[in-house]
């Protein structure tokens, strides 16, 4: 069979990462968190106390001197910053507001993405983001666009926040996901949008085992022709 390259992008909270490990699971295809590398970025410049806006700075004390690394754990995929795990430390609160900051530097776009088609190069991946089916991997076997309204988005939040102890309301989650799709959106370099190729699917009112089915019967299409 062929190793497919899946580009999943889509909107904050989509369900991306889980519809996409659960993919490279069924398929036994590596899976790239591609949001956790402009995270690590993040976490870094800010433990700097570095001007997030200041590409240069951004490039030359954290981009060039920061290798990002991942490893299969035992629940999830750990990821490491120059050996140490950050997996955690990424999705605190302050790199998660911040990160949309860093995300919208050209030249820290254009290191991370060289490193993410080297990583893709062998295909058998599957990759989530916001424009690995547009700007990463144009030429990507398979590529889905995830959506889902922001209550939904927010609410799916909410209670993992809870499962985590994490206490934030509702209102602030819907407002930060409003913001992190305006940013994303409009930013001048690789913004979120649909690659035109891409298929569109609106998992608002869908459980997650329809999702998973439906992105597989796409790959099994490609699979078996
Ligand atoms: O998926 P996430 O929330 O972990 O992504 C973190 C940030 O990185 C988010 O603001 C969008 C940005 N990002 C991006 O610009 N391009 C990607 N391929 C992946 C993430």
């Amino acid at each position: 069979m062929k190793k497919l390259q899946i580009a999943i992008d889509g909107p904050a909270s989509a369900g991306k990462s889980t519809v996409a490990k659960l993919i490279a699971k069924k398929y036994n295809y590596l899976y790239l968190d591609t949001g956790a590398m402009y995270r690590v970025i993040t976490l870094m410049a800010l433990r700097n106390n570095l001007d997030l806006n200041n590409e240069r700075i951004i490039m030359d004390k954290i981009v060039d001197h920061t290798d990002i690394s991942f490893k299969v754990g035992e629940d999830d995929q750990l990821v490491f910053a120059n050996n140490e795990d950050v997996t955690l430390a990424i999705r605190q609160e302050n790199v998660t507001n911040n990160v949309s900051t860093i995300a919208a530097l050209s030249s820290v776009r254009s290191a991370l993405t060289e490193k993410m088609q080297l990583m893709a190069k062998n295909g058998g991946i599957v990759m989530d983001g916001r424009d690995i089916g547009t700007t990463v991997l144009p030429y990507a076997d398979v590529k889905i666009f995830l959506v889902a309204s922001v209550k939904e988005r927010a609410l799916r939040r909410f209670k993992e926040n809870q499962q985590k102890g994490i206490d934030v309301s509702l209102e602030t989650l819907e407002q930060e996901i409003e913001t992190r799709d305006y940013k994303d959106s409009h930013r001048k370099v690789s913004p979120l949008t649909q690659a035109e190729d891409a298929q569109l699917i609106d998992t608002t009112s869908m459980t997650l085992e329809e999702v998973v089915n439906k992105i597989s019967a796409i790959i099994d299409q490609i699979n078996n022709k």
